[in-house]
């Protein structure tokens, strides 16, 4: 079967792992990435497949009307993964705004077009959107988020992507949609923007500067490979069931001050420091608004319907991670330059 797959966000941190997953596996398919190419965007991710031939990229924003009618008509899209969207907690505290814009409008925007451009013949058709596991809230220490768990955003970021969601479920219910959604752990790997957690710590010690430990560091997230994630996007769109629901995670959980740690030694070792040097960085600093103190999840669904697992130990990736970020100083110099520092000083200082 041949796709026109339309990949939104493809220069993001995930998505440039999806786009690079799809081309090289897929030669069959033609994949489209369309991406505005915001901060987080950056076409140096993907710089080893501007010539191959089954890959297109189109800088342009999801909620523009025009042009994704033009796209769906142009291209023929027959498959949509949707990955755009603003996806940092802590610039949604700030811009609650603009989340709801991209992740809300930008959403519904793409379901209507795909909507109108496929609805005299739904057969062979997918509308993949991907979610993250904020949408369940928070957990206390016990327990795990299921496919089944109330939907509970806390973060102005989870409020958006939960109603997307919803959007997405409305349009499988009252049009006949073929649609799925994934809900993800928190993932991590090459290519992360130095905003999240551990792209900015690994930064951060290389350059001997305070490490910012929101609270008492005691929150847990369930960390999982970036690969990982793109391995299950793979599987989810070709075997996934219509209508269904698939949450992805490690089975990987991580309290904050504990997994910094684990990065101030693998990066003092990698440097060649002392074991040690960097513990003095850590800074405990005024607690993010909101801040949900647990997510976990059971992705037993995934494994004993479609077979997925992760296939990474956290040590392997976590020491792969670090070496990446040391390995790759021209590309996280060039997205830690301009702006950066600007959002930078007004985040920490
Ligand atoms: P990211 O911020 O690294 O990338 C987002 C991409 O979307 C960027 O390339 C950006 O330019 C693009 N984009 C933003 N607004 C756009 C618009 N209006 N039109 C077109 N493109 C636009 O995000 P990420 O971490 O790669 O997350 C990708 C998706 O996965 C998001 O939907 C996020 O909610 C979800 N997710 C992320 C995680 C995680 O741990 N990072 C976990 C679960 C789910
Ligand atoms: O759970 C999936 C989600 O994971 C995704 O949907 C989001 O797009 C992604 O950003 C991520 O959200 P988090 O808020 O969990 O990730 P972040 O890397 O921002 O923070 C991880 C933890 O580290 C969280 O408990 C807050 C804490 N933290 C983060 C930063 C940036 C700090 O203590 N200091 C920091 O400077």
């Amino acid at each position: 079967m041949n796709h026109n797959v339309l990949i939104t966000g493809g220069a993001g941190f995930i998505g440039s792992h999806v786009v690079r997953l799809f081309v090289t596996n897929y030669p069959e398919y033609h994949i489209y990435n369309l991406d505005i190419l915001s901060y987080a965007g950056n076409l140096d991710n993907l710089t080893d497949l501007k010539n191959n031939e089954n890959y297109t990229f189109i800088k342009g924003d999801i909620c523009d009307n025009e042009l994704i009618k033009n796209i769906f008509k142009k291209y023929k899209i027959s498959r949509v993964i949707h990955l755009a969207a603003e996806s940092h907690v802590d610039r949604s505290i700030t811009d609650p705004l603009s989340f709801a814009t991209t992740n809300v409008m930008g959403t519904l925007n793409l379901l209507q077009v795909a909507k109108e451009s496929w609805q005299a013949n739904y057969i062979n058709k997918l509308f993949y959107h991907i979610s993250t596991d904020e949408v369940y809230g928070s957990l206390g220490h016990d327990g795990l988020f299921s496919e089944n768990s109330k939907y509970d955003p806390h973060s102005p970021y989870a409020a958006s992507k939960a109603s997307s969601d919803h959007f997405v479920r409305a349009f499988a219910d009252t049009y006949g949609m073929p649609t799925v959604i994934s809900n993800c752990s928190n993932n991590y790997g090459s290519y992360q923007f130095p905003e999240k957690l551990i792209p900015l710590f690994i930064n951060n010690i290389v350059n001997n500067k305070p490490l910012p430990v929101y609270g008492k560091g005691e929150n847990v997230r369930d960390w999982l490979f970036v690969n990982d994630h793109a391995r299950a996007i793979d599987v989810i769109f070709h075997d996934g069931k219509l209508g269904d629901t698939y949450n992805i995670g490690g089975f990987n959980e991580w309290k904050n001050i504990d997994l910094i740690k684990v990065m101030i030694k693998t990066v003092d070792r990698l440097l060649g420091r002392e074991e040690g040097t960097s513990d003095k960085l850590i800074t405990y600093v005024t607690d993010r608004a909101g801040h949900d103190f647990r997510y976990a999840i059971d992705s037993t669904k995934l494994k004993d319907d479609l077979g997925w697992e992760p296939s990474l130990q956290f040590e392997e990736g976590i020491e792969k991670t670090v070496t990446w970020y040391l390995e790759n100083t021209v590309w996280l110099k060039q997205v830690t330059s301009g702006k950066y520092q600007e959002y930078y000083q007004k985040m920490y200082n």
